[in-house]
């Protein structure tokens, strides 16, 4: 199978050192797709700026902003049978990009932002020839923001993850994730390693993709 994972934050540049970002550090997508290659499978890893080691056999390619990441899943989707969206992709953007170094000044200051593209919600809603896995950073209400996500942005399965603890979710070596899926089934996992959170996933959507052949055959 041909995946296509994408990993980390982006960053939207304000100025020529400035720039609005996340805390992700990119450790569920890298730790999806080594996984995905120990399973046999070949990964395109479309990556933010992370301080991590990409999986030797991983195909990868950096991105910095979310236009660049847009653009990046689109090409990449022509051609592939699953695509795991666990990037954490700004919202917003500085609605205008200073060519020169803001100077700073006494007064409060306020910056205008634009809303980024959402990349899952533009991806075409019917006849895809890949299976689509979102993620859901949530800090409260997790299933309910994790089911509306799962519908609203048209995923086969979601991923939800509690981002408010500090030894789980963002930048943590850990995560204790929930799955739900389009067909309603669900499956919670406790506390783990991203890396064997990883494995377990890789092969839910395997069974998932499985069963969404034999319904189409
Ligand atoms: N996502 C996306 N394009 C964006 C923002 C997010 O495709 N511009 C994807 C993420 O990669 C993830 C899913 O949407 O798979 C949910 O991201 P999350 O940050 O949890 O939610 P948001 O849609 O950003 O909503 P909110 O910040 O209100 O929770």
């Amino acid at each position: 199978m041909k995946f296509v994972v994408t990993a980390g934050p982006t960053r939207e540049p304000i100025d020529p050192v400035r720039f609005l970002s996340n805390r992700s550090s990119g450790k569920m997508g890298y730790a999806i797709a080594a996984a995905a290659i120990d399973a046999g499978h070949e990964v395109r890893l479309i990556s933010g700026p992370v301080n991590l080691k990409a999986p030797s056999r991983a195909d990868v390619l950096a991105v910095t902003t979310s236009d660049e990441m847009y653009d990046a899943v689109h090409a990449a989707v022509e051609d592939c049978d699953i695509l795991v969206m666990s990037a954490a992709i700004a919202d917003y953007a500085p609605a205008k990009y200073s060519a020169q170094k803001l100077k700073k000044q006494t007064a409060p200051f306020a910056l205008e932002l634009r809303p980024t593209r959402d990349i899952l919600a533009s991806l075409p809603k019917e006849n895809r020839s890949y299976l689509v896995i979102g993620f859901a950073a949530e800090t409260h209400d997790l299933e309910v923001h994790a089911q509306k996500k799962l519908r609203a942005k048209n995923c086969d399965m979601i991923v939800a993850n509690n981002v408010s603890r500090v030894d789980s979710g963002m930048e943590s070596d850990e995560n204790a994730i929930e799955i739900f899926c389009r067909t309603g089934e669900r499956k919670k996992f406790a506390q783990a390693s991203k890396e064997s959170l990883a494995r377990e996933l890789i092969k839910i959507i395997l069974n998932v993709r499985e069963k969404c052949l034999t319904k189409k055959s």
